[in-house]
């Protein structure tokens, strides 16, 4: 099968202009270790908190869990095969902490065999192995020990940090350290809309410190065992704009929105300290006391790339108003913030605005905070109800439409001068989306998760086209 035999863009959009991009510009896919692997008990595996946390009543929609998902555990070289069609030059995937150290403990052989063998299988394929260290699967053992608002787990972070390198170090391309530590400290430990579905302010603060100083300790077990690979971490940044310009309490909104959100994760990896502002409107939560002698050395360590996933931007007001919602606990200080929501903009299925510019604005915005550093878009996709046609088509023009517009809107940042070396679209295959459960599709390829069949969508192909013309035309 050929997925990149007709020109899918033209007919997208006929009047656009065709854009090439640089040179080796990077395309990929990505995908994450509990969103489609399944076999959550097979060869050792011990629990995650999302294993746990999908047993809880109402958190997760339909009750769905990640059993057993897309299956790829057991479809793992059908998969790479699809990748293969696809032409992807990258594949970024993560691996389970519970299955290579089952419980936080000692290592288990059978579980580091899976991607040991999955990282052979891609450079066979010619596809360039990203994994991430942690994309939220902490053992649910530690977190009974009190999880990421425990200082220990940052180390024991490190250990299976170590002791994965010392398996995959010599043949994976990149390592990223931790996806989205915003997501993992302030969702699951403040509004307890992730695992482990925690609501304690002063937990999320000390979750985002503790992975920050767990992203630091394992940048050098990749600096020990793998010399010759890239190393991040990627982060979920949101442009945030006022409401109002000329309104000094929407502007001062913002301060705090982008503080929280973007700057609290971005000034210690990239700048070695923690933002004053931010710090004084985390002062309740003790942010300043959490942080030890050395820890924002280990936490600067020097990367080779930051990874920036985009979905969409923030429009906030500091003045509370019917069309917009008051800042929940995944901001913990942030008082007099409120979310403005525009009920005349297009949305996708997961609700989230579509805001291509806002990618723009995001990669300026890092691009002039925090020069120097190579960029790479580690994430970026849309959910839509993708009905499968008679014939089994499932023709997502809005998800080709999406893709369409945010690579013209990272050309356009490359154009400006961002230094932007590749992009990888969330996701691959269909998956797990977190409280969403089964209930969102963002896969390009489209899931039938009762018979496993797996049917690359038209976005499938149209993104093939993209890759093998290294732009869009
Ligand atoms: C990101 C997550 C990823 C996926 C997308 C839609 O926040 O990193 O796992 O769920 O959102």
């Amino acid at each position: 099968m050929s997925l990149q035999s007709d020109n899918l863009g033209a007919e997208t959009k006929p009047e656009a202009e065709t854009i090439a991009f640089p040179p080796g510009f990077l395309w990929g896919a990505a995908t994450a270790a509990f969103q489609i692997e399944g076999s959550t008990t097979a060869d050792g595996r011990t629990e995650s908190i999302w294993d746990a946390f999908c047993r809880k009543p109402g958190a997760v929609v339909n009750g769905d869990t990640g059993e057993p998902g897309a299956d790829h555990y057991r479809r793992v070289g059908e998969d790479v095969e699809l990748m293969r069609e696809l032409g992807l030059g990258a594949y970024r995937f993560s691996i389970a902490w519970p299955r290579v150290r089952p419980d936080g403990g000692a290592p288990n052989a059978r579980g580091v065999d899976f991607y040991d063998k999955l990282v052979d299988r891609l450079l066979a394929a010619g596809i360039a192995p990203w994994a991430t260290l942690y994309h939220w699967g902490l053992p649910q053992a530690l977190e009974e020990d009190g999880g990421w608002a425990n200082r220990d787990t940052a180390y024991l972070f490190a250990e299976y940090a170590e002791t994965i390198l010392s398996k995959l170090g010599d043949r994976v391309t990149s390592w990223t350290t931790l996806n989205e530590p915003w997501c993992a400290s302030m969702l699951g430990y403040g509004n307890g809309g992730h695992a482990p579905g925690r609501t304690e302010p002063a937990a999320a603060v000390a979750a985002a410190h503790h992975l920050l100083l767990g992203h630091g300790l394992a940048m050098d077990a990749i600096r020990r065992h793998a010399p010759g690979s890239l190393a991040s971490i990627t982060l979920n940044l949101f442009p945030t704009a006022p409401s109002d310009p000329d309104s000094a309490a929407d502007i001062e909104a913002v301060r705090k929105v982008d503080g929280l959100q973007n700057r609290l994760f971005l000034d210690p990896v990239l700048r070695g300290s923690y933002p004053a502002d931010v710090v004084a409107d985390l002062a309740e939560f003790g942010l300043d006391e959490l942080v030890q002698d050395g820890d924002l050395a280990i936490i600067s360590a020097p990367l080779d790339l930051l990874g920036v996933n985009y979905y969409r931007g923030y429009q906030v007001t500091g003045t509370a108003r019917d069309d917009a919602e008051p800042a929940g606990l995944d901001w913990p200080g942030a008082r007099d913030v409120y979310f403005v929501t525009d009920p005349a903009l297009p949305r996708t299925d997961s609700g989230w605005v579509v805001q291509p510019d806002g990618l723009t604005d995001m990669l300026l915005q890092v691009h002039r905070e925090y020069p120097g550093i190579p960029l790479y878009i580690t994430e970026n996709g849309a959910s839509y109800p993708d009905d499968v046609q008679d014939g089994g088509e499932v023709n997502d023009q809005d998800r080709v439409a999406f893709l369409d517009s945010h690579l013209r809107a990272a050309h356009a940042a490359i154009g400006a001068g961002v230094d932007l070396r590749g992009y990888f679209y969330w996701s691959l295959l269909d998956n797990f989306e977190w409280a969403e459960g089964y209930a969102k599709r963002f896969g390009i390829v489209h899931v039938d998760y009762r018979t496993q069949v797996r049917t690359p969508k038209r976005s499938a192909r149209w993104y093939a086209e993209v890759i093998n013309r290294n732009g869009i035309g």
